[in-house]
């Protein structure tokens, strides 16, 4: 993977803080999509596979900022917060202080692997190289643990990110129609697995 632009630099990266969870709402993840991978089943079990395509959506797809640090989540986060095999870090803008993005790792170590729970950037400042940096900071991080691998889930309706991690060298390593209902295809929101080997 080639190194961060420069201009992601100025944005300060520092380590969560208990403090900082409350807050995390302050980052906006919404995108929008003119894209989606439609998936169609091929074959038949056992010798199933699924064939992914890019199609053009005639109404552009919004995910509002409606992923919330609920709760729930919130909970999750201090939880891994209070564990030494994690990584969280959080960007803020230089001037204000505001969180603009989190990155949010745990090592699993009974498979030499870290599982990317949260990396997400305030649609203010994407495509800056600040989702690359962060990842650089991921994968160095599992290296220097000796783990073999990273490891994440991202949805087929949103081909930004798939893109994004593509670019990043991430391989898809998987495809799970049951994970969020009974009929994701048929909702047009699969799970896609990615992966990338550090051996
Ligand atoms: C996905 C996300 C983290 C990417 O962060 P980013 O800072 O915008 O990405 P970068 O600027 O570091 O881009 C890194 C590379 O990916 C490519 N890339 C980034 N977004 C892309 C997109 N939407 N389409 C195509 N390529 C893209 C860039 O061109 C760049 O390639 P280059 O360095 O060779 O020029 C950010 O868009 C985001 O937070 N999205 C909303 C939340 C989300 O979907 N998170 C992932 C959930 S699994």
């Amino acid at each position: 993977m080639s190194s961060a632009p420069t201009s992601a630099s100025r944005y300060p990266i520092h380590s969560l803080l208990p403090e900082h969870v409350p807050r995390l709402a302050e980052i906006r993840p919404g995108f929008t999509a003119h894209s989606t991978l439609l998936i169609r089943r091929t074959g038949a079990p056992p010798f199933q596979s699924w064939q992914l395509e890019e199609v053009p959506l005639h109404q552009a797809f919004e995910k509002g900022n409606s992923y919330d640090f609920d709760a729930i989540e919130q909970a999750n986060i201090r939880r891994r917060l209070a564990q030494p095999n994690t990584l969280i870090e959080v960007v803020a803008d230089p001037y204000t202080q505001r969180l603009l993005g989190i990155l949010d790792v745990e090592e699993e170590s009974w498979r030499q692997s870290a599982w990317v729970w949260n990396l997400m950037l305030d649609s203010s400042v994407r495509r800056q190289g600040l989702g690359r940096l962060l990842m650089e900071r991921c994968l160095a991080w599992a290296r220097a643990r000796n783990l073999r691998a990273v490891l994440l889930e991202t949805q087929s309706n949103n081909l930004p990110a798939c893109h994004f991690y593509a670019r990043l060298g991430f391989r898809l390593i998987g495809v799970n129609e049951m994970f969020y209902t009974n009929n994701d295809i048929e909702r047009g929101e699969v799970a896609l697995f990615w992966g990338y080997s550090l051996r």
